[in-house]
C-alpha cells in the first residue's frame, strides 16, 4: 500500500473572515488594536507594509511588556507569536498578491493542490528565507558541492563537528561497503562518507521533508544509487548489519519550558536508550558506532547528564574506543555577556565498539 507522504508545511487558509486591512495608508495604531483584540489584519498593498506592521508591533509590545526575566521573555515571545500570526497575506496563482513581493517557489512546490489561499506573514517570511537557501544553495566547507536544503530540513550552520568527522573518516581503515546515517537531515554526513569511498549509505529521518528533499536533490544521478533513504524513526526499514553507524542526534533534552520542540534540536528521554538498543542489533561485530555530540546542554546548565556517557556507564552494550573533542571556532572572542558559556563550547565525536561480552551473551 502506498501511503501519501505528508510534508511539513504551513497550513493554508482558504478564506478569512472580517479581516482589517493594512494598505500603508490606514493607521498602524488601529491595526495593532485589531491584533490585540484577536482580529486578523490583511496586508494588501506592498510586501514591505507587512514588515512595517510587524516592527510596529514589536515596538508596541516592548513598551507594554517587561522583557528581562526568562518568564517575561517567554510571555513576550508568546504575545508576539500570537499577534504577528494574525497578520495575513493573500496568495493568488501561487504568488503573493501584493506589490514588490519576493518570488517564493515553495508556494507552488508545496501547495500543488491550491493556487489561491492565505498564509500568515511570519510563515511567508520563513518560506522566503528557506527558498533563498534552497535556490542558492549553501556551501559547506569539506563538501565539494553546495547543499540545497528542502523546506523544513535541518542543515548545519557551523562546521566544527564536520571537521572532526572528516578527520576521523580519513584515518578510518576498515571496510567501506555499507554505513547507516541515522537522522540524515540535509545529507552532509552521508555525502562525507560517500566522498571517502563508502559504497552504499542508508539514511533515515523522522522528518519527511528531509527524505523528500534529498531524493529530489539526487534525482537519478550516480549519487542516488549510493544513498538510499527511508522516512522512519532510528533505523527505519533498514535492518541489515553495517560496518559503520553514524548519528548526529539532537543535542538538547526536551523541556516543558520550551515552546519549540524541533526534533532536530531536542531529544526525548527514550531516544538514546532506543537508539543504542537498535544499534546493537544493526552493527557488525567489528563495526564502529560514531556519534556526534556537544557539551552545549551541560555548559548552559540545561542538564548535568550526558546520554552517551550514561550508555557507556550503564548500558553494557558498547565500549568506548575513542572520544575526540574540538573547541567550537570563534567561541572565545567577543562573546556577548549572556553568551559567555560559548567560550567553553566543544563538539565531540564518540567512537564506540561492541562490548563483545554482552554481544556473545545476547547471541547465546
Ligand atoms: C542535529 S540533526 C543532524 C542532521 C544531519 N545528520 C547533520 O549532521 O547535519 C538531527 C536529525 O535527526 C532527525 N531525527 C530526530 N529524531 C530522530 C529519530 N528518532 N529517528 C530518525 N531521525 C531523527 C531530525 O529530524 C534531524 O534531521
Amino acid at each position: 500500500m502506498i501511503t501519501e507522504i505528508q510534508i511539513h508545511k504551513p497550513k493554508p487558509m482558504v478564506s478569512i473572515n472580517d479581516a482589517g486591512v493594512f494598505d500603508g495608508t490606514s493607521s498602524i495604531g488601529i491595526n495593532i488594536k485589531t491584533l490585540e483584540a484577536n482580529g486578523p489584519v490583511l496586508i494588501t498593498r506592498f510586501y514591505i507594509d507587512g514588515l512595517l506592521l510587524l516592527s510596529a508591533l514589536k515596538r508596541h509590545l516592548n513598551n507594554k511588556l517587561p522583557n528581562t526575566t526568562f518568564k517575561e521573555q517567554r510571555a513576550y515571545r508568546g504575545a508576539y507569536h500570537k499577534m504577528s500570526n494574525l497578520v495575513l497575506i493573500e496568495i493568488v496563482a501561487h504568488r503573493l498578491h501584493v506589490k514588490k513581493a519576493p518570488a517564493i517557489g515553495w508556494l507552488e512546490k508545496l501547495y500543488p493542490e491550491t493556487a489561491d489561499f492565505f498564509l500568515t506573514f511570519p510563515q511567508i517570511q520563513g518560506l522566503n528565507s528557506a527558498w533563498q537557501w534552497y535556490k542558492n544553495g549553501i556551501s559547506i566547507p569539506l563538501l565539494r558541492n553546495k547543499i540545497h536544503p528542502y523546506y523544513g530540513t535541518y542543515f548545519p550552520t557551523r562546521f566544527d563537528h564536520l571537521e572532526l568527522f572528516d578527520q576521523w573518516l580519513k584515518r578510518y581503515n576498515g571496510p567501506k561497503k555499507t554505513a547507516i546515517d541515522v537522522g540524515v537531515g540535509s545529507g552532509v554526513l552521508s555525502f562525507q562518507m560517500i566522498a571517502q569511498g563508502f559504497q552504499k549509505v542508508f539514511g533515515t529521518d523522522t522528518n519527511p521533508n528531509a527524505v523528500v528533499g534529498l531524493n529530489e536533490f539526487m534525482g537519478a544521478t550516480k549519487l542516488s544509487r549510493k544513498l538510499e533513504l527511508d522516512i522512519g524513526s532510528l533505523f527505519g526499514k533498514f535492518d541489515k548489519q553495517t560496518e559503520l553507524i553514524v548519528f548526529n542526534p539532537p543535542w538538547l533534552p526536551e523541556s516543558h519550558l520550551l515552546d519549540n520542540m524541533d526534533q532536530a534540536i531536542y531529544y526525548n528521554e527514550n531516544l538514546f536508550p532506543d537508539f543504542f538498543e537498535a544499534a546493537k542489533q544493526r552493527l557488525l561485530p567489528n563495526g564502529k558506532l560514531v556519534l556526534i555530540f556537544s557539551n552545549l546542554a551541560q555548559i548552559t546548565n540545561v542538564t548535568k547528564g550526558h546520554p552517551i556517557e550514561k550508555e557507556l556507564a550503564e548500558g553494557g552494550r558498547f565500549l568506548l574506543e575513542k572520544c575526540y573533542k574540538k573547541k567550537v571556532k570563534g567561541a572565545s572572542e567577543k562573546t556577548k555577556r549572556d553568551q559567555r558559556w560559548r567560550a567553553s563550547e566543544e563538539v565531540e565525536l564518540w567512537v564506540l565498539i561492541h562490548n563483545k561480552i554482552t554481544l556473545l551473551q545476547s547471541e547465546n
